[in-house]
């Protein structure tokens, strides 16, 4: 029974999506019409949201979830609930401050309002802002959820590509705290600064000429068997061949050499939202990169 009140608005301001290509021509600000609200779901009024890279490739139609157009952005964002559609936790949840996420076919977070489910909504505590709230379940989630991952699955140490990113370091200051080894995989000097400044011991620029050879041995001397991949093709490759037999990759990345040949994927739809991780599991090691994909 969808809870019905008369302050409850129908137009929003909103960001809209008209297109595909990835070209502002693509973005408008425009007057929308508030979603309805159905059973299970709630309707928040927003107050902050994020642009991750997620965002960016949806705009581009490389995500791998497109919606029907016009569609408005965003991935997750935060707000207050003001309605509810009917359900005891949609009830429970109005009047509360949450991060949300948008539904996987619904509309995003760029906007005023928006309707969602209300298992992808996350209760604030007071002493998070929005600001902080906006930002609390795709990454945050994702890093719990590898170093969780590589902690269950009893791996003393793991290398992930694209460490200087907003998860990378996540990632790196949660396995830290689990005495997890971390071997970081960057693209520039600065990054290698950047992560050495934060405490990381082991990075390596994917660029040196040494690379290669350097991520093998320090891969050998760590047991690193589990890796976290947030780049994908000759990256993936090249991490592969540097891993102890029967290693596993954790893939994050939308190549299409990972979408081809990733031996399982799983859901993870209340941590991003949309895409699972996809996971190259038994390598053989050194040398037969081959076997992976
Ligand atoms: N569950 C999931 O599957 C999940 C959840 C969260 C994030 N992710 C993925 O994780 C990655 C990081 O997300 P974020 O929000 O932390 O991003 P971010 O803070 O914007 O950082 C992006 C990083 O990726 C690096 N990078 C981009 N393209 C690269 C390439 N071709 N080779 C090497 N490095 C490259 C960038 O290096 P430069 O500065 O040199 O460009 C930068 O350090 C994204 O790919 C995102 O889609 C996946």
């Amino acid at each position: 029974m969808v809870k019905i009140s008369a302050s409850l608005p129908t137009y929003m301001k909103a960001v809209v999506c008209k297109d595909y290509d990835g070209t502002p021509q693509s973005l408008a600000a425009a007057d929308f019409s508030v979603p309805r609200l159905r059973s299970g779901q709630v309707l928040i009024k927003l107050a902050a949201t994020s642009i991750g890279p997620a965002d960016l490739m949806f705009l581009k139609g490389q995500y791998g979830i497109t919606k029907p157009l016009p569609v408005v952005p965003g991935f997750e964002g935060s707000g207050t609930v003001i309605a509810s559609g009917g359900g005891w936790m949609g009830h429970w949840l109005v009047g509360k401050r949450v991060a949300c996420l948008a539904a996987e076919d619904g509309h995003g977070t760029w906007a005023e309002y928006m309707v969602t489910s209300t298992d992808i909504c996350i209760p604030l505590s007071k002493h998070i802002s929005f600001e902080q709230g906006a930002y609390l379940t795709i990454n945050p989630m994702t890093a719990c959820a590898l170093v969780e991952i590589a902690r269950t699955g009893g791996h003393l140490a793991f290398a992930q590509t694209a460490a200087a990113s907003t998860l990378g370091v996540m990632i790196a200051r949660l396995a830290k705290r689990f005495q997890l080894t971390g071997i970081h995989i960057v693209r520039r000097p600065e990054q290698v600064q950047k992560l050495k400044s934060l405490g990381c011991e082991h990075v390596f620029d994917s660029n040196d000429a040494s690379f290669q050879k350097r991520l093998a041995e320090a891969c050998d001397k760590f047991k690193a068997s589990i890796a976290f991949d947030a780049v994908g093709g000759e990256l993936t490759r090249r991490l592969a061949s540097a891993m102890p037999p029967k290693s596993r990759i954790v893939v994050m990345a939308r190549s299409r050499v990972n979408r081809a040949r990733s031996t399982r994927r799983i859901s993870s739809s209340t941590m991003t939202n949309s895409k699972g991780f996809g996971f190259l599991n038994g390598l053989k090691g050194r040398g037969s990169s081959k076997n992976c994909f």
